[in-house]
């Protein structure tokens, strides 16, 4: 059988693109929360931060099957899992190439590399296909790819699909973003419930408001205290209206100084974990 290095088109299933190999498990981080409250910029201000904070490579995945992470980090996507038909997975694969490889292979095409990450979307299924095939394709590859990266970062769709379907597996944390209101606060507390109910220890999820004012609404979430508070940062908006990826505000703006340091937060606790 011809060894992966042979078939020099596909490259070998030991170490990432970058031909870094990571001895330590990726500890992963997962964004919800309810829609439009903040995800996809904090997913994409955490990667550069942590990228700053020399916490590389991460592998950024945009778990949103509209997905617009890329922007927020300034890269293109080529190809998403979804995009991926179930049948290439059976009937296409090179001769003396395992499954497993192939999958590897073709999971490795999808990603696109940029400075300190890679980006990995799962898009929207073809025509009328379900996301089985392309969450399957998800969970496997994550666990392939789980002691290449330092940090996995995931930001997910609104409500909880992804991890009541176990797709990202259990993250190290979860981070739930909210904005101060009370529905934000009120879904806060049912996604929290649901990860749990899943077994999500209570200690891995934490709260994160974003685009602070001047004070949250009287919703008991428990126990919970914020574990970051991001303000309303005009640079945010500014850089939204231009068209400007997200990740590119300048670092010494509002928003960008308080994810920095959820993002020293993060590393220190991948640390400990470590020790
Ligand atoms: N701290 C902030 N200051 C100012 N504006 C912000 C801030 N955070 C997010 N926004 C704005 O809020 C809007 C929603 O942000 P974002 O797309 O990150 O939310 P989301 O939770 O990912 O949304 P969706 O549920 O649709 O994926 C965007 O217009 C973004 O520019
Ligand atoms: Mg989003």
């Amino acid at each position: 059988m011809r060894s992966c290095r042979q078939l020099q088109k596909f490259p070998c299933a030991s170490g990432n693109r970058r031909g870094e190999t990571i001895a330590k498990p990726s500890f992963t981080i997962a964004i919800s929360g309810k829609g439009g409250t903040g995800k996809t910029t904090l997913s994409s201000l955490l990667i550069r931060s942590l990228i700053e904070e020399g916490e590389r490579p991460i592998l950024a995945v945009d778990a949103d099957p509209n997905a617009n992470l890329h922007e927020a980090l300034g890269v293109e996507v080529r190809e998403t899992l979804g995009s991926m038909r179930e049948e290439a997975f059976t009937k296409n694969i090179p001769p003396g190439m395992s499954r497993h490889d192939y999958i590897r292979y073709r999971f490795r095409q999808a990603i696109v590399e940029s400075d300190g990450f890679d980006l990995l979307a799962m898009g929207r299924p073809e025509g009328s296909g379900c996301y089985c095939f392309a969450n399957d394709l998800l969970s496997e590859s994550m666990q392939q790819l789980g002691r290449e990266y330092r940090f996995i970062v995931i930001d997910t769709e609104a409500g909880m699909e992804h991890i009541s379907r176990g797709t990202i597996g259990r993250p190290d944390v979860l981070l739930i973003v909210s904005d101060p209101g009370a529905r934000g606060l009120r879904t806060v507390i049912r996604i929290r419930a649901i990860a749990i109910s899943l077994g999500l220890g209570e200690e891995k999820i934490h709260v994160v408001f974003n685009r602070f004012k001047t004070g949250a609404a009287q919703v008991d979430i428990g126990k919970q205290v914020p574990f970051a508070i991001i303000p309303e940062d005009p640079a945010v908006e500014a850089a939204d209206l231009a068209a400007i990826p997200v990740a590119q505000i300048p670092p010494d703006s509002p928003a960008r100084v308080a994810v920095r340091e959820l993002a020293v937060k993060l590393a220190g606790m991948a640390e400990r974990r470590e020790t």
